[in-house]
């Protein structure tokens, strides 16, 4: 079977520029090609959900330079890209603590949102100024401007809080750039993902690399608890 959720940490883009003798940053221009190139695997399969992380709530300890030179290359992508999204039926959602985008980029994200909102080939969801951490602190923070009793918190009602409630858990999660950690992307929802890691970096994902991904995948058992022998089904 296909992972019908796929949610990927995009690591590696400043050690791609850097082997080049080039600036970090244009690691991550070159990046948004393998964005594109992987929502169009994506789109092929039939795979209805894609996730990445593009900037996380840690990311602004970075260089200023390299911060403003993400915002830019964020507001531009969203800008150009919103149009062909939108022709290939699929819609785009930015999850994460808006409020720290300047209002330019955010009125950017609303309108390439609002224009693909009613699209169905695909979710396409972009975490920006995303933390697990975050994510789970404003849910909690939500439950409780709603009134809602400590004993009414059950594992479903705090889901839907969150800000990916809108689809299943990702079935698959890869990170490339080598580093095999999560670094506080979706703590809850990846409690029984399949996790992938490889040494490629991001500007070199490609169809092939997300072939190999989803090969190992398929090769994975997913017991969630139970034993091998339980799995199997009776004829
Ligand atoms: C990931 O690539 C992109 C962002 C975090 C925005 P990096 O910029 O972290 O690349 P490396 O890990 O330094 O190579
Ligand atoms: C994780 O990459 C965040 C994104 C890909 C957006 P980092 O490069 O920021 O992660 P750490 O700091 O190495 O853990
Ligand atoms: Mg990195």
């Amino acid at each position: 079977m296909l992972p019908q959720h796929i949610a990927i940490v995009m690591d590696g883009n400043g050690r791609w520029a850097k082997k080049r003798f080039l600036p970090r940053v244009a690691g991550h221009a070159k990046g948004v090609e393998a964005v594109r190139r992987t929502i169009e695997a994506c789109l092929a399969w039939k795979i209805p959900y894609l996730t990445v992380f593009a900037f996380s709530s840690e990311n602004w300890r970075r260089p200023a330079e390299e911060v403003s030179f993400l915002m830019d290359l964020f507001l531009s992508t969203v800008r150009k890209e919103a149009v062909r999204l939108h022709r290939h039926n699929i819609r785009l959602r930015v999850i994460g603590d808006l409020e720290g985008f300047n209002q330019t980029l955010r009125e950017a994200i609303r309108q390439a949102e609002e224009l693909t909102a009613g699209n169905t080939a695909m979710t396409f969801t972009v975490c920006a100024n995303y933390g697990g951490q975050w994510d789970i602190l404003q849910a909690a923070k939500s439950m409780m401007r709603d009134g809602i009793a400590g004993e009414e918190v059950t594992k479903e009602r705090l889901s839907s809080y969150l800000a990916l409630s809108y689809m299943p858990d990702p079935d698959l999660f890869i990170r490339t750039g080598g580093e095999k950690r999560i670094s506080n992307f979706l703590l809850w929802q990846l409690a029984y993902t399949e996790l992938y890691f490889t040494e490629t970096f991001w500007p070199d994902f490609n169809q092939a690399e997300l072939e190999k991904a989803v090969a190992c995948f398929q090769s994975r058992e997913r017991r969630f608890g139970q034993t091998s022998e339980q799995l199997v089904k009776p004829c």
